[in-house]
């Protein structure tokens, strides 16, 4: 398949996808979902890859939604389109993701990077929920995942403020990322972790990233202790 938004390769059992839409420092049009998407798809059901490894450049792993692609659309639209399905559907994907961030991560960016599995940090990443900003929510995790990675207050404060302030070692310190590394390390580390995860039985891992998943927020089950 020719893609032009991302760089596909592999690295043994690893399967690799570089954004790389270096003059909109990797917003997230929706030809670059659907690239992704179709790249996740086939390294899925490709018996050979174990796990998967998502970066971006130094500078930006996402820097969000296209904004110039969302001001165009009416909320019809945006409805019609289902213009979030790229994001459910890479819910979908059964073999465990990793990112490795480096630059920014805004917005559906830094929501991107938590819809994979593991998240390591370049030690210049930075995150942020920006769409307040624009007057949208974040509407493709930021509400949600967010909340289980940091918990209510800080994804509360991330989010109502738009601050896109939150560093490779706050956001290890919050929960967030795994790990933070220097720049030039962040990838070969995320690599070698998913070298490391494809040796390991493939439907036990599957089953793992499913129960994880699944798993709701600590807060929710000391509520129901609780009672
Ligand atoms: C479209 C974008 C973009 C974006 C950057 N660019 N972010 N284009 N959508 N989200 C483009 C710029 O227009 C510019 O292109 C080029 O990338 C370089 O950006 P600069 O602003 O010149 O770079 P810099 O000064 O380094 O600033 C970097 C930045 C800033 C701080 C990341 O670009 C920024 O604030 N971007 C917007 C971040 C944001 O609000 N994201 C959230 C989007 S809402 P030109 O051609 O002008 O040189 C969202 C909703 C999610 O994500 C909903 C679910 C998916």
């Amino acid at each position: 398949t020719k893609y032009e938004m991302i760089i596909v390769s592999t690295d043994g059992p690893v399967g690799i996808i570089r954004l790389n839409r270096p003059d909109a420092l990797n917003a997230l049009c929706r030809q670059l979902t659907t690239e992704v998407l179709q790249a996740l798809k086939a390294f899925d059901t490709d018996r050979q890859i174990g796990a998967i490894v998502i970066t971006g450049s130094d500078r930006a792993f996402a820097a969000g939604a296209d904004i110039k692609e969302m001001y165009q659309k009416k909320l019809s639209d945006i409805l019609n389109e289902d213009v979030l399905n790229w994001a459910s559907e890479i819910s979908s994907i059964r073999k465990p993701i990793i990112a490795a961030v480096n630059g920014y991560a805004f917005g559906g960016g830094c929501e991107l990077a938590m819809m994979c599995d593991i998240i390591y940090a370049g030690e210049k990443a930075v995150f942020g929920q920006p769409e307040i900003n624009l007057g949208v929510i974040p509407g493709a995790g930021g509400t949600q995942r967010l909340v289980k990675a940091v918990g209510k207050s800080k994804a509360m404060e991330i989010c109502l403020t738009g601050n896109v302030n939150l560093r490779a070692q706050e956001a290890y310190a919050a929960g967030l990322v795994s790990g933070v590394y220097p720049v030039d390390k962040v990838f070969s580390h995320a690599v070698s972790v998913a070298k490391k995860i494809s040796q390991q039985s493939q439907p036990a891992i599957a089953m793992i990233k499913s129960a994880i998943n699944e798993c709701k927020s600590p807060l929710h089950i000391l509520t129901i202790e609780h009672y």
